[in-house]
């Protein structure tokens, strides 16, 4: 018998790391380790890195100088700890990470995880670093496990990884590598896969995920609407979501899919980046703030109630106040239900980070707390909106206080209510009472005031 060894994963970023992560812990399943909710007693640390901000490179060095004791002692204790760095950082840095931290036993790119299980037996056998940042993507797919069940109501499948978009700031085509779509037939599988261990809710995961083409089972080629409305017919399945879009690769069918098909969550996270034309061309983001507008309408038309969100970038190279101010008046215009906004930070490579122009700090955290102002406004008022109406909400787990429960409403806002534990996984109907500062509090409709 395998003897039980601890894994224990730090997971850091976007929603498709943690993904990734949850398929790392299954590809390491089958050797014996389970996870652990601590680095103490692990045997296997695996860092699994984000690198589309400042100074994410810095912080995994020093997370590594906080594990290195951890992995003396268990040396000293005659055991060992095998240290992996994973995702975009380990991408970026490569074999320079083993130069400037030699506690790291594994260095692996984001397409190299199915190849854990060899690396790691190569490291047991190995003094110095193994790495493994090669590029090919399809057969990280083909070969990791289907994944384990986790008892959760939701979960993320990644349908489409890597972009071909190179925004000039951005460092996801250096990390991830080029786009590269799951065959329609392997989602679907994975989908009704996750149904059958009582998942009522999928979102669909890709840097550029509307940029989704890849076959399909009757051999035609697919689009992300297609996609969506075969995993549409797919009995148990409740809801259905899906990140990032680009604002580029919205079209007619993704725009109707949101008014036919009913799974389908009205909320939407479609980056805008900015509000300037001249900002917005020097990003290499390919549209103007009047296609984004318009994509916007054409998307409320077909499915009025859609709840936006987005990203923006404050003080990217040559933002002037004016263009700044168009950032804002877009905002103002258009309405955020939710939103993610972060001050420009050059990323090494990157075609901006080497632009005249660099905007000053001081500029960079004025104009940030003014949008962030803006958009906080926007998301109250959009979640004041919620109270006194009866919307469906799939309820995903226990809360913190007795009989409570977490679920979510179509717009993706948490609820808090009381409801019967046997309810978890249920879509039911919530009056929505009250608004905190990060949920909203719910009752189950038809129950008396004391309930909630
Ligand atoms: N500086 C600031 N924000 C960035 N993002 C990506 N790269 C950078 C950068 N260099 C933001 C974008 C993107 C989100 C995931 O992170 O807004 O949509
Ligand atoms: Fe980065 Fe732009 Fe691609 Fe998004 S679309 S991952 S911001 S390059």
């Amino acid at each position: 018998m395998t003897p039980s060894k601890k894994l224990y994963i730090k997971t850091y970023g976007c929603q498709m790391n943690a993904y990734d992560s949850g398929r790392m812990a299954d590809v390491l399943a089958p050797l014996g380790y389970a996870l652990a909710n601590r680095p103490e007693d692990a045997d296997l640390v695996i860092l699994n890195t984000c690198h589309i901000r400042e100074k994410a490179a810095e912080k995994v060095y020093s997370e590594i100088g906080r594990l290195r004791p951890l992995k003396r002692r268990k040396a000293e204790a005659g055991g060992r700890m095998i240290l992996a760095v994973a995702g975009c950082v380990a991408q970026a840095e490569g074999e320079e990470m083993q130069r400037r931290a030699p506690a790291v036993d594994i260095v692996l790119g984001p397409q190299a995880y199915h190849r854990l299980p060899e690396l790691v037996a190569r490291a047991h056998r190995a003094a110095g670093a193994v790495l493994d940042t090669a590029f090919p993507v399809q057969p990280k797919f083909d070969s990791l496990p289907a994944p384990q069940a986790g008892g959760g109501v939701s979960a993320f499948v990644t349908v489409q990884e890597g972009c071909d978009k190179f925004c000039t700031f951005c460092v996801v085509p250096y990390t991830r590598g080029a786009e590269y779509a799951r065959p329609a037939a392997a989602v679907v599988a994975e989908v009704e896969a996750r149904v059958a261990q009582g998942v009522r809710e999928v979102t669909l995961l890709g840097q550029n995920v509307n940029a989704y083409r890849a076959e399909g089972p009757d051999g035609t080629t697919w689009s992300f609407a297609r996609l969506i409305a075969r995993l549409d017919a797919i009995p148990g399945l409740a809801r259905i979501r899906y990140t990032t879009s680009h604002p580029l690769d919205v079209d007619a069918d993704q725009v109707a899919a949101h008014r036919d098909v009913a799974k389908l969550m009205p909320y939407l996270h479609l980056p805008v980046q900015a509000g300037s034309d001249r900002v917005l061309a020097a990003m290499n983001r390919r549209y103007t703030a009047a296609d984004y507008r318009r994509t916007v309408e054409r998307l409320r038309a077909a499915r009025p109630d859609l709840a936006l969100s987005g990203d923006f970038i404050v003080g990217f190279p040559g933002e002037s106040e004016l263009d700044f101010e168009m950032t804002l008046a877009l905002v103002r215009e258009v309405g955020f239900a939710q939103a993610f906004s972060f001050k420009y930070s050059p990323r090494p490579g990157t075609p901006a980070a080497a632009m005249p122009g660099q905007v000053p700090e001081p500029a960079k955290a004025e104009r940030l707390a003014r949008l962030q102002a803006l958009l906080d406004a926007q998301a109250k008022a959009f979640n004041r909106a919620s109270v006194g109406r009866r919307l469906p909400v799939l309820l995903e787990r226990a809360g913190r206080h007795p009989g409570q429960r977490v679920g979510r409403t179509p717009y993706l806002q948490a609820v808090h209510l009381a409801a019967p534990a046997t309810a978890v996984g249920d879509v039911v109907e919530v009056d929505i009472v009250a608004q905190h500062p990060n949920s909203l509090a719910g009752r189950l409709a038809g129950t008396p005031e004391e309930a909630a």
